[in-house]
């Protein structure tokens, strides 16, 4: 190409990457824009494969760290996009998305990042980003606890340098919401009804801290009696477990039929009026979702292409590209 052409496209391509990024969002640009497959190809080939062999061991020796990075990649692409936030520590004048309530004390595994990135660090250095170490730990979770062909996940998310309370608790949808405002929180990133009630299929794996069930095993919305729309053995042995709520804060796993594998029978339980928590119960109070639960309980097979799809999706929110954001050394700190 002579050196004009080539100026020209340059333009070109700045401006097309300017209009993207000027569509709204406030950071990042549309959903997905300047991602691609074999990102690191040249600058830390083996990156994919080192983190799915450390995830591999490390999840050999501690089965609970699967549930606990699907979540966090959740956490973290709700609140600012895909861009590690969720990783930074509070600061003296600042109190992050990690010890908002959603996040803190229950979200756990910050530690394995940590292993993950000091591990990269040593072979590329400044080389791959926190945010998408995230979402490939979070893929090789999904592989590892489900009949899950390991799904393609696209790489060059940056790291963002804010991290915010306060967008935590607008962001991250409460276990006692109602399933229009989950519609609506899920729709605020881009994601439909149906990807909403998909992607609460993650409830099929890990477990809950009894002060987050609300109350519903024994006194629910102080009514003195357990709510009515909880299974009455569930109910039963949840009290068991959790007594009258936060007295101690016992840990209860969340899909009762099979605890620990990734897969559809969260659904299965939800008919059978199983689900932990008010928001799961409540995608059986809206005929549109209610349709997607039988649908997702009776295609096991259909449910985790969905499922794949669905987190792709999540994985790719607002995410920041290019000369956007930074490549942190330590994630949870900004450089
Ligand atoms: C639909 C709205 C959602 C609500 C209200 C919600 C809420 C919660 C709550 C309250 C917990 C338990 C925290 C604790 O007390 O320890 C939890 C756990 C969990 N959530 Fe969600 N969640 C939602 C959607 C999702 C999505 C979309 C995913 C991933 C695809 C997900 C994956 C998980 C996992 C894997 C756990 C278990 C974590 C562990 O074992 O440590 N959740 N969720
Ligand atoms: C971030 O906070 C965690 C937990 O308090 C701590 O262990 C870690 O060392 C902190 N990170 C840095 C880089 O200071
Ligand atoms: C659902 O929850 C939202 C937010 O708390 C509330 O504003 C709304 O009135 C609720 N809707 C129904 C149908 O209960
Ligand atoms: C729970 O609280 C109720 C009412 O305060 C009380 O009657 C009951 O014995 C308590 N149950 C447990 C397991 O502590």
């Amino acid at each position: 190409m002579k050196v004009l052409e080539m100026v020209i496209c340059l333009i070109a391509l700045g401006f097309f990457i300017s209009e993207v990024g000027a569509d709204g969002t406030g950071w990042g640009g549309r959903n997905g824009d300047g991602l691609s497959f074999y990102y690191y190809q040249k600058s830390c080939p083996q990156a994919e494969d080192l983190i799915a062999r450390l995830m591999k061991d490390i999840v050999s020796q501690d089965a609970r760290v699967p549930p606990r990075l699907i979540r966090m990649h959740f956490h973290d692409c709700f609140v600012r996009g895909c861009d590690g936030s969720i990783l930074l520590n509070s600061t003296s004048n600042n109190k992050a998305e990690k010890d908002a309530a959603p996040n803190n004390p229950s979200l756990q595994g910050f530690n394995v990042i940590d292993q993950i990135k000091q591990v990269l660090e040593s072979q590329c250095p400044n080389v791959v980003s926190c945010a998408d170490i995230l979402t490939y730990a979070a893929r090789e979770s999904v592989a590892l606890t489900g009949r899950f062909n390991r799904y393609a996940v696209r790489g060059g998310r940056k790291d963002g340098r804010i991290s915010l309370e306060s967008e935590a608790l607008q962001n991250l949808p409460p276990p006692f919401a109602n399933v229009s405002s989950l519609i609506q929180s899920f729709a605020l990133k881009g994601l439909s009804l149906e990807e909403m009630v998909t992607l609460s299929g993650g409830h099929s794996i890990g477990v809950s801290h009894c002060s987050s069930i609300s109350g519903r095993q024994v006194n629910f919305k102080n009514s003195g009696i357990p709510d009515p729309t909880l299974d009455s053995n569930l109910a039963a042995s949840l009290r068991q477990r959790c007594g009258n709520v936060s007295t101690v804060d016992n840990i209860v796993v969340m899909d009762t039929i099979t605890p620990t594998t990734l897969d559809n029978k969260y659904y299965t339980g939800l008919l059978q009026n199983k689900g932990l928590f008010t928001s799961d119960q409540s995608l059986l109070t809206d005929t549109r979702t209610l349709r997607e639960v039988g649908g997702n309980s009776a295609l096991p097979s259909a449910w985790g292409t969905k499922f794949v799809n669905a987190m792709t999706k999540m994985g790719e929110i607002q995410v920041l590209t290019g000369k956007q954001g930074e490549v942190r050394r330590k994630c949870s700190l900004v450089n």
